[in-house]
């Protein structure tokens, strides 16, 4: 994750967490699929080629007015919180940096990275599918086992599905399925 996040519109401009997660996905299929935290629109937009619904979600209005350039489905809520049906695939590049408050809703996750991050996953496992799947990205800067296992609380079954080391930290990429 990239300290100089933000253009002025204030959204985050895809960065090497995105490339890195937009590789990961661009092969999963299906009919329904949610990218939370969408950002710029890139993730729902790989997720567009291979899915019949693609719905973006993100807490930033200024977000989803650049997304909602290349990304049909936008809706401005809490993670999954204002939708009723079910996903196959559900994304996310989580705001995962450890911070006392959230003054950048675009990276920071509270105590351990965990705070917002679970809140996140909490909201997305109630519109997963059974044997749907949850990939979400987070960081050695981030307590990921604990976030693991909170997931796994949650009713999946989780695994890390790639690393990749940058310069200052470990973007960690964790493949869920709900039981
Ligand atoms: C690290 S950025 C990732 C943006 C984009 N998905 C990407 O990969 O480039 C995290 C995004 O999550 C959004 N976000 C943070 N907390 C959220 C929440 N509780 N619900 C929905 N979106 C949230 C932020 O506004 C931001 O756009």
């Amino acid at each position: 994750m990239i300290l100089q996040k933000k253009s002025f519109d204030e959204y985050y401009e895809p960065a090497e967490d995105t490339f890195f997660l937009a590789g990961c996905i661009q092969n999963e299929k299906g009919r329904a699929a949610l990218d939370i935290g969408t950002g710029s629109g890139l993730l729902a937009q790989v997720l567009s080629d291979n899915f019949e619904l693609v719905v973006a979600t993100d807490i930033s209005l200024d977000a989803l007015k650049k997304a909602h350039k290349t990304v049909k489905n936008c809706i401005c809520c809490n993670s999954a919180d204002a939708l009723r049906c079910s996903f196959d695939l559900v994304v996310c590049n989580l705001p995962y940096l450890p911070s006392d408050k959230v003054a950048d809703s675009a990276v920071d996750g509270l105590e351990e990275g965990l705070g917002i991050p679970t809140g996140i996953i909490k909201s997305a496992s109630s519109v997963i599918q059974k044997h749907g799947k949850l990939v979400f990205l987070t960081s050695s800067l981030a307590n990921y086992n604990e976030l693991i296992r909170r997931t796994e609380s949650l009713g999946f079954a989780a695994k890390i599905y790639a690393k990749k080391k940058l310069f200052f930290e470990e973007l960690v990429i964790v493949e869920c399925t709900k039981l």
